[in-house]
């Protein structure tokens, strides 16, 4: 029986992970920022802290509280966040700082402050739910896409530093999910921008109000697939969820394999002249 600790269990990937680990029998700490979910048949395996992670000490302290709860930490999933939209240009220092704040470093200091207690037990599991955004973005999510990217480098780093003590890392990255993500009730909305990004961020947001609850990727699903890593002897360092995620990350890399063969011959031209 493995305890886990999830950030942003009220609603959509979170429950659903939720309800996933406890269907197997597992022990969950969940973070809400207001109003539980109701799982009472499983109460006894399931504690619920309040913790709004754009205040750094509610993110520190739920970690403990949730090792508390349980006596110990086998998964901690970094799963609570929301997405920014709209242009680079006109995006503004506080919706910056709160993003990042909530995407970046509230994730960063639950997962320092787990390492404490996974390193004693000798054995832990860190999941970063990052997003296709943070390896594949298109227009209108540039600070989101940014955010993203941090928490996939945090990860592919803190996997070298922690394999040695038993601990494995999982950057999970979703395409598009059918959650409250790109509802009003989640994701901010920036100012789009002038005339000028009609076509890039002005396009690029009605599409996401077009998909919006119309996405191809079931949550549900996705749960059982991060459990399949969860269990796995081997699991993956990158776990991409959704055939969208898998098209636009594959397009992305053949992008960049072409683009460095293109500069090959440039990009070795800077080494100095080995002496003869
Ligand atoms: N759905 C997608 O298409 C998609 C794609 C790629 C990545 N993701 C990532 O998947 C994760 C889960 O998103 P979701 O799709 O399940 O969206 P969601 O339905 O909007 O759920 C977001 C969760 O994060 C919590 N949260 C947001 N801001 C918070 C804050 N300041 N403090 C504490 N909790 C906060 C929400 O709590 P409240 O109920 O209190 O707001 C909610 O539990 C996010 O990290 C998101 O970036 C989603």
């Amino acid at each position: 029986m493995k305890v886990w600790f999830i950030t942003g269990m009220s609603r959509g990937l979170g429950l659903s992970l939720a309800k996933a680990a406890l269907g197997s029998g597992d022990k969950v700490v969940g973070t809400v920022r207001s109003n539980p979910p109701n799982l009472s048949a499983e109460a006894d395996r399931l504690c619920i802290l309040r913790a709004d992670m754009s205040d750094p000490e509610n993110a520190v302290r739920v970690v403990h509280d949730a090792f508390a709860a349980f006596g110990r930490l086998d998964v901690i999933v970094n799963n609570a966040g929301y997405g920014l939209l709209g242009a680079a240009e006109t995006s503004t220092d506080a919706e910056m700082q709160h993003l990042f704040e909530v995407d970046v470093f509230a994730p960063i200091r639950i997962t320092r402050t787990a390492l404490a207690y996974m390193r004693r037990q000798g054995s832990g599991h860190v999941v970063n739910i990052t997003s296709i955004a943070g390896r594949a973005p298109g227009p209108a999510i540039a600070l989101y896409a940014a955010a993203k990217h941090a928490l996939e480098g945090f990860s592919v780093s803190l996997a070298q530093e922690v394999a040695p003590l038993g601990i494995k890392v999982t950057a999970v990255a979703p395409g598009q999910f059918r959650t409250d993500f790109l509802d009003e009730t989640s994701a901010r909305l920036g100012n789009s921008g002038q005339d000028a990004y009609a076509e890039t961020v002005g396009a690029a947001l009605a599409g996401l109000r077009q998909v919006n609850h119309n996405q191809l990727g079931d949550p549900d699903r996705a749960a059982q697939v991060i459990l399949d890593a969860i269990r796995s002897e081997d699991p993956p360092l990158h776990l991409l969820l959704g055939s969208d995620a898998l098209r636009r990350a594959r397009e992305k890399l053949d992008d960049l394999v072409r683009e460095m063969a293109g500069w090959e011959a440039r990009t070795v031209s800077t080494d100095h002249t080995a002496p003869e």
